[in-house]
């Protein structure tokens, strides 16, 4: 009698929750892997999983880090959330991972109050670009924005302006979809 003694392969897992301390370590790797977002100190990425968990999305494939989200809710503002950056490894990219992030940081309890998702982007961020409006038209979302953080203003003459986008969300059509 034949058997069938091939090994079943198993499909990679793919886990998002919030960060805590120690994986500060590891953002602060995949934020350098991830051209063109500044670079920030490790400790500042250790202060956001810790301090900012509840707003900080972190996907893991089988383990190893390979999606971050860091984002607050607005000290002055509690119904905007602002997504500081958006990072997904090489591997990773181009299966919906960053749109799955940011689903999962607004389906969270600290974003009950939330009614605009902002972040900031330089005009030559097609990658970025293509990502929010992608959610915002997931999400039933408008989408607008403006040159906020300016070259010479803001920058000194050093860094790209960044334009402000705010998606307002449609909370009503979110929960039906959801
Ligand atoms: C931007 C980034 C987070 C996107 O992650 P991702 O998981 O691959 O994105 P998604 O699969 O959810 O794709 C979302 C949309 O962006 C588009 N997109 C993704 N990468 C792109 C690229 N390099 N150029 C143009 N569009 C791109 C996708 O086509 C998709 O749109 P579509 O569904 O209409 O086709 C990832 O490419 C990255 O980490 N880049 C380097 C860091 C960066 O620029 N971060 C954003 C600044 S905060």
């Amino acid at each position: 009698m034949q058997t069938n003694s091939a090994t079943p392969i198993k499909a990679p897992k793919l886990t998002l929750r919030k960060p805590d301390g120690t994986d500060g370590a590891a953002v602060w790797e995949l934020v350098r892997a991830c051209k063109p977002l500044d670079e920030n100190s490790m400790y500042c990425n250790l202060i956001q999983a810790d301090h900012f968990r509840d707003t900080c999305v972190l996907a893991e494939l089988d383990g190893e880090v390979v999606g971050w989200v860091s984002a607050y809710v607005l000290p002055h503002d509690p119904k905007t959330v602002f997504v500081w950056q958006v990072a997904v490894s090489e591997k990773a990219r181009g299966q919906g991972l960053g749109g799955r992030m940011l689903a999962d940081l607004l389906s969270r309890e600290a974003c009950d109050e939330v009614e605009r998702l902002q972040t900031t982007i330089t005009r030559d961020n097609d990658a970025s670009w293509n990502l929010f409006k992608r959610f915002a038209k997931r999400e039933g979302a408008s989408l607008d924005s403006e040159a906020y953080f300016t070259r010479d203003a803001h920058f000194d003459g050093r860094h790209a302006t960044e334009h402000m986008v705010t998606i307002t969300l449609d909370k009503e059509e979110m929960r039906k979809a959801a």
